[in-house]
């Protein structure tokens, strides 16, 4: 953050000061709701939780060297008073931005690939001028301030993750951080019980093409029916990108390498306006979903300014930042292990069955184990939705399943309608049992998918798999 006053920031979020004599008490660091993160000159904003009270970690973040709250009681040092700090630290991202007009926000939003994609953006902005991106998933009315709250003088480009839970949400985070390039990934099934239908996720996430005031850019998936044809909401400029059709920024001739990693060339411009470039683009990011992620990145790169083949050469270099999406470990017997437990729904586990195909047909002899858990917040579509990836997975000749619960059963039954039987498809209570499993039956070459909503907990399954001492493992 820039250097502020309290009573510069009470201004700005509406609240008081608990002691009017504080009011030119200097914040020069940054702002933190984690005392363990606090330093010199730090503002920390005081939740209180259903288990904790933010209020009581005062002392701690005191100690390292905050001198300001931002809560809602007055604690030992100096406070401004609010009455809800989530929306006080909205305002006072709001403010900041005010303050530094010259930052360039970029929104994304959609249904899967968000955090995948700021990454990338984050990675290929990088190479241009000062980038902040979130932490994590930090995309949400609290994850969202703070990340801007991060920015200062030198930022240049701030990339935004936005999550939707619902009509006017996205209207609400754009209010806090308007973007001058708005990119919408894709509308799929994610949260569907909340939404009811991919059409009310698509009204909700095209809130961000509206936010985008006339003179900014609107970056959409030319893929996406949904998506695409959200150009009619933008007051701004739009651009496409896609594969499968036309579009402005186009991959073509993708191919994927054993390892899981895409290959494809950037294609941009036209040979109409005599500007068609080409160039290779080798990532290193897994699974073939990620080619439309870093088309989105390319194109918002290109709104910038950067070259094409800058871009190809970032996208070329960029690795996964965020943990638990297809990280792809390989055990020293040769079993590799790809963790995806972070999150699931139905686009995300189809990329990642596909992936898991192309990696284990690319290793002669080699097994394709799918781990799979319920995916949640699918409301009445849960069944439905289970049954098809069940059946996906044996079109796919995915070799062994495992489908973890009794919320996962559909999955198991999709498989067998598709005619996987005996050890093809099994199922089993918990991710524990599914770990010992495979940790009997996993043969060196092996490649085991472990992917699930993060709430089934499979991430100890991918990390007990890994941790497992190979000794004794033959074929
Ligand atoms: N374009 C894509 N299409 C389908 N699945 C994708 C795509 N990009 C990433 N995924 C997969 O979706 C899952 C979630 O990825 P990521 O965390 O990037 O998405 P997100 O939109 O940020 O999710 P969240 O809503 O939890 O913030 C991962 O399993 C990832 O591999
Ligand atoms: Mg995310």
């Amino acid at each position: 953050m820039i250097a502020m006053t309290l009573g510069e920031i009470a201004k700005a979020v509406g609240g008081t000061l608990a002691h009017p004599g504080d009011e030119a008490v200097a914040i020069t660091g940054p702002v933190t709701f984690d005392s363990r993160e606090a330093g010199p000159g730090t503002l920390f904003a005081a939740f209180v939780g259903e288990h904790v009270d933010g209020h009581d970690f005062v002392p701690a973040a005191a100690a390292a060297g905050a001198v300001a709250v931002l809560g809602v009681r007055d604690t030992g040092l100096p406070t401004v008073l609010v009455g809800d700090v989530e929306a006080a630290l909205g305002l006072l991202a709001a403010e900041l931005l005010r303050q530094l007009p010259d930052i360039t926000v970029i929104g994304l939003t959609g249904s899967s690939g968000k955090t995948s994609t700021k990454d990338l953006i984050g990675q290929v902005l990088a190479r241009r001028g000062p980038t902040i991106a979130p932490k994590n998933s930090f995309n949400n009315d609290l994850g969202l301030p703070m990340t801007v709250l991060r920015a200062d003088a030198e930022t240049r480009y701030l990339v935004l993750e936005m999550g939707s839970r619902g009509i006017g949400h996205l209207e609400r985070l754009c209010r806090i951080a308007q973007p001058s390039i708005g990119l919408v990934l894709n509308i799929g099934s994610a949260h569907l019980g909340e939404f009811g239908s991919k059409e009310t996720t698509a009204r909700a996430k095209g809130e961000l093409v509206e936010a985008v005031a006339p003179e900014g850019l609107v970056v959409l998936n030319a893929d996406d029916p949904l998506v695409a044809a959200m150009r009619s909401r933008s007051r701004a400029r739009v651009v496409t990108f896609g594969s499968a059709g036309p579009a402005d920024v186009r991959a073509t001739g993708i191919s994927l390498a054993p390892a899981g990693t895409a290959a494809f060339h950037l294609e941009t411009g036209s040979s109409a306006t005599g500007d068609a470039q080409s160039h290779p683009v080798t990532l290193r990011v897994v699974g073939e979903h990620q080619v439309g992620n870093a088309l989105g990145a390319a194109a918002v790169a290109l709104g910038v300014g950067m070259p094409p083949d800058e871009i190809a050469a970032a996208l070329s270099e960029a690795v996964a930042v965020s943990g638990g999406r297809m990280a792809v470990s390989e055990r020293a017997d040769g079993v590799t292990v790809i963790d995806d437990a972070y999150n699931a729904n139905p686009e995300s586990v189809r990329a990642g069955l596909n992936a898991l195909a192309a990696m284990a047909r690319a290793r002669p002899g080699a097994r394709a184990w799918a781990v799979l858990g319920p995916l949640l917040e699918l409301g009445d579509r849960t069944d439905e939705e289970h049954e098809a990836i069940g059946r996906l997975a044996v079109r796919l000749r995915i070799d062994r399943l495992i489908a973890v619960g009794p919320a996962a059963a559909h999955i198991h039954a999709g498989a067998g309608h598709e005619g996987a039987g005996g050890e093809e498809s099994v199922m089993v209570a918990e991710p524990r049992e599914a770990l010992a499993l495979l940790t009997e039956q996993v043969r060196p070459g092996d490649v085991v998918l472990v992917k699930a909503s993060n709430a089934i907990g499979l991430g100890s399954v991918a990390g007990g798999l890994l941790a497992a001492a190979p000794t004794g493992v033959g074929r």
